[in-house]
């Protein structure tokens, strides 16, 4: 098991053919994976992460929700509750639980639950925690039966329970931990069980960033990263970003790299629309994979309904990461609607894609 890092701070359906992902296809444009990459995970990236809630742009709802409970918990000297903070990758998770620990005066152990292998991983970092401490569990909903068993006692009544022995000799010990604070991360709240999603005192969801969100997280990391650009081209990174500041920061990047070797001069919108453009990410942000399924969705299922199995077939997908990174930025943008009956797309996605809408094409019949 390893801790990725630890701070001290203060339906049925009639499947299209799976179209050969043999990427010669146009590439996968990995600039709009919302997942971080290993680089991203790295210290390199702290420079930009905003490491307080003044800095933190966005999510007014939490930020408010956070700043109440903590107050509230300092004023009764308690550690604060434990919080589920869910929502598609990318959207600033780990940055919340690493600000609130900043403002709780505490440090944050952080890990994910696939990185706990065994029963003994989760006691021993449970054990491990200094008083008022945040524990950041990533993917929590991947946590394994056994290690979530453990954390129900830790969370409820600060202890661990361990069986020494086997068979009719086994006994229970339990250990006292010091009060502490789990922070837990999910794209899936779904796939939490009820019993550990009910030991979270506070659930929270991110939500997507809206693009003036954005254009505001691009402006202050080129101030950061000492990079010339005008509000229109952050702007027009913004646009593209997916509603994610992961993105828009990835983007930001590239863009200034093109700026740099092509256009020898400050990013502006003109700039920023060409680099964009060389790397393929669409004026909305779609990447071959967005238009893929929605093109396969209007051209062999009129529009839909269609199912998510159908949509995996289409793309060489898999149903998880497009029910996960997919879809939730689609139906954000008002391109993908889910019904009873399946997905279905919109007016608005048939225009982007250059196709006529079903009721355009009705009208022109009559
Ligand atoms: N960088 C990444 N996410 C951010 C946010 N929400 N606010 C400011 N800078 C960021």
């Amino acid at each position: 098991m390893a801790i990725i890092s630890s701070k001290q701070e203060s339906e049925p359906e009639n499947q299209p053919p799976a179209p050969s992902r043999d990427r010669s296809n146009p590439p996968r444009v990995d600039l709009l994976q919302p997942q971080a990459t290993d680089y991203e995970q790295g210290k390199q990236e702290d420079s930009i992460r905003p490491q307080r809630f003044a800095d933190y742009i966005g999510q007014k709802d939490l930020k408010e929700v956070l700043d109440i409970a903590i107050k509230a918990a300092q004023a009764r000297n308690e550690t604060l509750d434990h919080l589920l903070l869910y929502g598609p990758p990318g959207l600033g998770k780990t940055t919340m639980a690493l600000i609130l620990a900043a403002s709780m005066g505490v440090s944050c152990k952080i890990t994910s639950a696939p990185a706990i292998e065994s029963p003994r991983d989760i006691v021993g970092l449970l054990v491990s925690l200094k008083p008022g401490e945040i524990l950041f569990i990533d993917e929590i909903h991947r946590l394994s039966r056994m290690a979530e068993e453990i954390l129900y006692p830790a969370m409820e009544d600060y202890r661990v329970d361990i069986t020494i022995g086997k068979g009719k000799g086994a006994k229970t010990r339990s250990i006292a931990l010091q009060k502490f604070t789990l922070v837990g991360a999910t794209t899936r709240a779904g796939s939490l069980s009820s019993p550990l999603r009910d030991r979270f005192g506070l659930v929270q969801r991110l939500r997507f960033y809206q693009p003036d969100e954005l254009s505001q997280i691009i402006l202050r990391t080129a101030q950061i990263l000492q990079t010339e650009i005008s509000d229109d081209g952050a702007a027009e990174i913004a646009v593209r970003s997916r509603g994610t500041p992961r993105i828009a920061n990835r983007l930001l990047k590239r863009v200034r790299d093109y700026a740099q070797v092509k256009a020898a001069a400050a990013i502006n919108a003109t700039v920023a629309s060409q680099a964009l453009e060389l790397f393929q990410v669409d004026p909305c942000g779609l990447d071959w994979t967005d238009r893929q399924m929605l093109s396969v969705m209007i051209e062999q299922f009129n529009g839909g309904p269609v199912g998510i199995e159908t949509m995996a077939a289409a793309t060489g997908e898999d149903t998880q990461t497009i029910e996960e990174v997919y879809e939730p930025y689609l139906m954000q943008i008002g391109y993908l609607q889910r019904t009873p009956r399946g997905r279905v797309v919109t007016a608005s996605a048939y225009k982007h894609l250059g196709f006529k809408p079903p009721n355009e094409q009705l009208s022109l019949l009559q």
